[in-house]
């Protein structure tokens, strides 16, 4: 009787009109001399690579590590060229379609469509659950509806907190980018945490009673839609651009701080394009309004990405350094030891601009920029195996670790503040 069960696992990710990626290949290249990084971006031109780390072509430089996905149709004379011009190179997948598959490795759990927390829930389910942690937490979880996205969903904060008072507050969001799944996966996991420790555990109740959380466990809800029913591989939100057929924009390039500078672009057909203008996209202005509604109770903001295994604070749009760097630093350098004890994941920390890329219009910048000065972007495992495709059977060890990093920001904020 193994049909049934085979039906369900075809059905778990998307419908048949789902992009399939069979063929397709992610490969680590080395890169060595100028003359790599021109084949790359040569490359890039003519078969228009999708870049999982850096996030394009403009950002890779000599001594770079760098991860793309080719079409199967190109894979042959990319090969081939690496081999030529004597670029070292890995293949993290030979098959993408079967990582895609492969991610979904809690086969067990997959057979119900009932939330779980250590598998990834589709958007439907995820706005099930959070409507039930309101009612069934009424003392501790508020839903707050911020506005909707560009194709009309309703975006809600979870505020978990006990009083009702406006006291020091921590803003969190979860998936700006779409395919980075483990990232919803950890909002709703941290929010069960806060839910569930606030009984049981003496920190958790101090947390709960002295400050507020408000987590957006989807910031891209089109997008993130997008990767269960069409392609896993997007990371844009989904609005048309004015003059082009291409659809999405950056929502981490979209805000108002140094718009469209460094590290963006204006070319709609990138993955990291900026938009008509600064917050010209419904769910960056939503998400906005809201902290700057919120502004004198804000201390931190977190930003939830994958992959990389990084705590980074700004400036993004420069490698000037943020005036509490040093302090952020040292806050980050705790997080990550916190982190670490547990399963000895290994982070690193720093300014965005040097540890990862400069990026401009980026949240945490922005948030920063409007005086919450505990600003914080994290991108979770790993760092590159898997990439985007971290299977089901890490997002437990994953949320539990990151969990202890954000309770040390949490602290840590509370008492400065
Ligand atoms: N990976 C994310 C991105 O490409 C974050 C990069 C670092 N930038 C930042 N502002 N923290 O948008
Ligand atoms: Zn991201």
């Amino acid at each position: 009787m193994g049909l049934p069960w085979i039906c369900f696992s075809a059905f778990a990710v998307c419908l048949a009109s789902c992009l399939k990626f069979h063929g397709h290949k992610v490969i680590q290249v080395q890169l060595e001399t100028e003359e790599h990084v021109k084949l790359i971006k040569s490359m890039d031109k003519t078969f228009n690579l999708d870049f999982w780390r850096p996030d394009s072509s403009s950002r890779i430089a000599p001594k770079m590590t760098v991860d793309f996905h080719i079409h199967a149709n190109h894979t042959e004379t990319i090969l081939h060229l690496l081999k030529q011009n004597t670029v070292h190179y890995e293949v993290l997948f030979h098959d993408l379609q079967a990582g895609i598959e492969a991610q979904l490795d809690n086969s067990r759990l997959r057979k119900s469509q009932k939330h779980k927390y250590n598998k990834y829930n589709d958007w439907d389910t995820i706005t099930d659950w959070a409507s039930k942690m309101a009612s069934e937490h009424s003392d501790l979880v508020r839903l707050i509806d911020i506005g909707n996205t560009y194709e009309g969903r309703p975006m809600t904060v979870l505020r978990v907190g006990q009083s009702n008072a406006e006291g020091p507050a921590i803003f969190m969001d979860c998936g700006i980018h779409a395919r980075e799944w483990i990232s919803p996966a950890f909002c709703q996991w941290f929010v069960r945490e806060l839910v569930s420790g606030y009984s049981k555990n003496e920190e958790i109740k101090k947390l709960l009673t002295n400050l507020t959380f408000y987590i957006l466990p989807v910031l891209n809800i089109d997008g993130y839609v997008y990767t269960w029913t069409e392609d896993r591989m997007w990371r844009k939100n989904r609005s048309p651009a004015e003059d082009s057929d291409c659809f999405g924009t950056d929502l981490n390039r979209n805000f108002n701080v140094s718009w469209c500078d460094i590290g963006s672009s204006d070319e709609p057909c990138t993955e990291i394009y900026c938009g008509k203008s600064a917050q010209s996209e419904e769910e960056t202005k939503n998400v906005a309004n809201f902290i700057l509604s919120h502004l004198k109770s804000i201390k931190a903001y977190i930003s939830i990405h994958a992959f990389s295994q990084m705590i980074l604070y700004p400036y993004s749009y420069t490698y000037e350094l943020a005036p509490n760097s040093k302090e952020l630093g040292e806050i980050s350098k705790g997080a990550i030891s916190e982190l670490s004890s547990l399963y000895k994941t290994k982070y690193v920390y720093g300014p965005s601009a040097s540890t990862i890329y400069p990026t401009s219009g980026s949240s945490d910048d922005w948030a920063y920029s409007q005086g919450i000065q505990y600003s914080f972007t994290f991108e979770l495992r790993d760092t590159g195996k898997r990439g985007f495709l971290l299977p089901e059977s890490q997002i437990r060890a994953t949320c539990k670790e990151t969990t202890l990093a954000i309770k040390y920001i949490a602290n840590y904020v509370l008492s400065h503040s």
